[in-house]
């Protein structure tokens, strides 16, 4: 049964093992694609079986794994048709994607020349290329990586239409340090779900504020609030996903970096200030999702406060802090964004209320200046992985139900994509 909340429900997907010591993260990667709901059909290279047993492949794909193009048991990928001795055509009709990991060195060099000898690389050529995208996981030795002739055929295969995966860099199964290793099956996965996600936001250049910020008392005291940032990061990811450029800059939160995402770490509200303002020159869209603090101490003390002895406590007094995000969006391209013209910046803003949302989310859009306000109950949200959401512009409400803030995220941005005039 398929579940549509699952990041690959539906898809078929042949994943394709050529011989690397990184077969073993195949198999994580394997039981990832099939958890997030795709069937994996799973092909070997003879190089493939001295690293990985069709054994444990077949345990976690749940299927018979092919390695031969003379096997006659082989019927479509999607279930359809009959065993008719050819495997190249039945594995590759009817599948969403060929996923090549690990991809050595060597079946980079085959698949560039069109060689078809055996049955992985022969399905490769004889998938129809425009139904079933080839998508490689190189994964080799630094020296190899880094030779002339794989970076020539990277490009090569890149310029055919192929996908190919970033590596990884750090120690290597040799014992030498670089880039050449494959992507863990965690980030190969992120990198699937995006490539089956509609380009939405393509070309479109998203700045994003996430998490509180820290307002320092004295060196090792502060003031700060419960944001997580996990609203802000899951809209980081989903507008990367939906193909545009993404800038976040995230106040001290303990979340990893979505990837493809460019990440700025800042501190207090001035730090994310300085940054937004920065940043902004570039965007085209601006979602202030983060939890800035509404004061600062006036003056922080250089060095520990320390208790006297008399039971006085330290009068700590306050100032405000700049308003970013309407800032930004009474800047002249802000000004432009909200009425609609091309060339100016969208800016999305963020309201976390107690109560009253409806109300105080239309008076809070009409105050920043922004065309776009994204209401939510801040007790409610702060620190979970759901949120409900209300979004308000000037002529209308619209809600987004109760669900995690991943599927709130991308909601989210393909509502903006709409509203921009972007549908993929
Ligand atoms: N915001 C900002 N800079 C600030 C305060 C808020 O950029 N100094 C942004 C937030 O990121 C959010 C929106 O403004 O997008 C609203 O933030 P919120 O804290 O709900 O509102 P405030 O402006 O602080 O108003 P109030 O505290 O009175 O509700």
């Amino acid at each position: 049964m398929s579940n549509s909340s699952l990041e690959l429900a539906g898809k078929n997907i042949v994943l394709g093992l050529s011989g690397g010591i990184a077969a073993y993260k195949a198999a994580e990667l394997c039981r990832a694609m099939v958890k997030e709901g795709a069937s994996v059909q799973v092909v070997m290279t003879e190089a493939a079986e001295h690293f990985m047993t069709k054994v444990t492949m077949q345990a976690l794909s749940g299927r018979q794994v092919f390695g031969s193009q003379w096997d006659d048991t082989a019927v479509r990928v999607n279930g359809e048709g009959i065993a008719n001795n050819m495997p190249h055509i039945n594995l590759t009709r009817g599948a969403d994607a060929i996923v090549i990991a690990p991809c050595s060195a060597d079946f980079m060099a085959k698949l560039l020349h069109g060689r078809a000898d055996e049955l992985l690389s022969l399905m490769c050529l004889a998938r129809p290329i425009a139904e079933v995208p080839l998508i490689l996981a190189p994964a080799m030795n630094r020296e190899m990586w880094a030779n002339p002739a794989t970076q020539r055929n990277v490009a090569q295969l890149k310029q055919d239409g192929n996908t190919v995966l970033d590596v990884g860099e750090g120690d290597q199964a040799c014992g030498e340090v670089g880039d050449g290793r494959m992507l863990e099956a965690d980030e190969i996965l992120a990198d699937l779900i995006a490539f089956f996600t509609p380009k939405s936001l393509l070309g479109q250049k998203v700045l994003i504020t996430a998490g509180p910020t820290y307002e320092a008392i004295d060196p090792v005291r502060g003031i700060t609030n419960l944001s997580s940032g996990k609203m802000g990061f899951a809209i980081a990811r989903a507008a990367y996903e939906a193909g545009a450029d993404v800038t976040l800059i995230a106040g001290p939160v303990s979340l990893s970096t979505p990837r493809g995402v460019k990440r700025v770490d800042v501190k207090s509200a001035h730090n994310m200030m300085l940054a937004a303002v920065k940043y902004a020159d570039y965007a085209t869209i601006f979602i202030a999702s983060a939890a800035v603090a509404d004061w600062r101490p006036t003056n922080p003390a250089d060095q520990k406060l320390k208790k006297d002895g008399t039971g006085d406590v330290p009068q700590l007094s306050f100032v405000e802090n700049p308003d970013i995000l309407a800032t930004i969006a009474q800047s002249e391209r802000g000004k432009k964004g909200l009425s609609g013209m091309p060339d100016g910046l969208f800016c999305v803003g963020f309201a976390a209320e107690s109560q009253d949302l409806l109300v105080n989310a239309q008076a809070k859009r009409i105050r920043k200046g922004v065309p776009l306000l994204v209401g939510n109950i801040g007790p409610a949200t702060f620190g979970q992985d759901d949120n409900a959401l209300l979004l308000v512009d000037a002529k209308s409400v619209k809600e987004l139900t109760r669900a995690s803030k991943r599927e709130l995220a991308k909601q989210l941005v393909a509502d903006i994509a709409a509203r921009l005039g972007q549908s993929a």
